[in-house]
């Protein structure tokens, strides 16, 4: 049977879709700050794909590596009817998980969501002819968009996993209501699994996020790149230069893009005129780094009780598995 690969939430959630309002208030702020979701455009999704595979940045492949480990553990305690990863990408971790549920799982169906077209259509594609017997289909739109989707779209028993630690990538306010809506969108029983990267020296963090091979540097200038396209803008990415550093009063790396010259930037879709001044930077992202019994109290306080938690041997990285309760 042929089945269409995505379905687009932005038609249906029109209050939902993104009209740079957020673009404007950050550019207007001082110090000046964007949303990471600019990232990932499909050239931004590609660059991510890349950053997963340099030898400094040890969150993807120390969380592939507990998955490996972990994952027929995962599939015999779950059981789910239905698997729903939020911030997919690629999907390359998630066979694991995949693989599992293939050995003990009479029918279940996975369901990935993510804001990139381009790399979901793909992996989707790959999936269904790799796990025949899973019906695979992608979700294209926001966490946000998919989390009201799901919630009155419930078949049977849910696992929803959220990995690679890109709750980090939200401040304590987001974290706080991301969370919220996770657990309205679980019945009693369903499960959440959480990979957060741990907290950890400096000197390991920073060269993670400044790697020698610059491709860190490309994905965050990338963002300018991609509100050119989506906002006809004039961004000149050769008067901004990359950095990333560890605050570790917050416990977060802070990825700035710092302006080299003074200029003037518009984005004309936005009918916005923006001035820079030399030395001026933006905010682009926050990688908030986690300790595993804090985050368990937090999830707990949102009805999601910890069954299990495993880390690496190195203790880097966490994965916990909770339920709601
Ligand atoms: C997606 N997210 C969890 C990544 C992180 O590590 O915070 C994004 C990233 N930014 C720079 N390198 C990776």
């Amino acid at each position: 049977m042929i089945t269409q690969p995505l379905t687009v939430l932005d038609h249906h959630y029109q209050d939902l879709i993104d009209d740079g309002k957020d673009v404007i208030n950050g550019l207007n702020k001082n110090p000046k700050t964007l949303s990471p979701k600019y990232f990932y455009d499909d050239p931004g999704s590609l660059l991510f794909e890349k950053i997963c595979e340099l030898p400094e940045y040890y969150p993807t492949r120390t969380e592939a590596w507990i998955l490996n480990q972990y994952a027929d553990e995962i599939a015999v305690i779950t059981n789910c009817c239905e698997l729903i990863e939020l911030g997919s990408g690629s999907s390359t971790k998630t066979q694991a998980l995949l693989d599992a549920y293939q050995k003990i799982a009479d029918s279940c169906r996975y369901l990935p969501i993510d804001v990139s077209g381009g790399i979901l259509k793909t992996s989707v594609l790959q999936l269904q002819e790799k796990y025949p017997d899973i019906a695979i289909h992608g979700l294209l739109g926001t966490y946000e968009q998919a989390l009201v989707h799901l919630e009155s779209n419930y078949l049977q028993s849910r696992m929803l996993f959220f990995l690679g630690s890109s709750l980090g990538n939200f401040n304590p306010e987001e974290c706080d209501s991301f969370l919220n809506q996770v657990s309205r969108t679980l019945q009693p029983g369903d499960f959440f699994l959480l990979g957060i990267d741990l907290q950890k020296p400096k000197e390991i963090l920073e060269p993670a996020y400044n790697d020698s091979q610059g491709v860190t540097a490309a994905f965050n200038l990338n963002m300018l790149s991609h509100l050119n396209w989506r906002f006809q803008g004039n961004f000149d990415i050769n008067l901004f230069r990359h950095q990333a550093i560890y605050n570790q009063v917050d416990n977060q790396i802070e990825m700035y893009l710092h302006c080299q010259k003074s200029h003037l930037v518009s984005l004309e879709a936005l009918d916005l005129k923006v001035s820079f001044e030399e030395g001026e930077s933006i905010l682009t992202e926050i990688s908030r780094k986690f300790d595993l019994a804090t985050m368990e109290k937090e999830l707990q306080s949102k009805g999601l009780k910890t069954v299990k938690t495993w880390t690496d041997e190195k203790g880097w990285f966490g994965l916990i598995l909770c339920q709601l309760k």
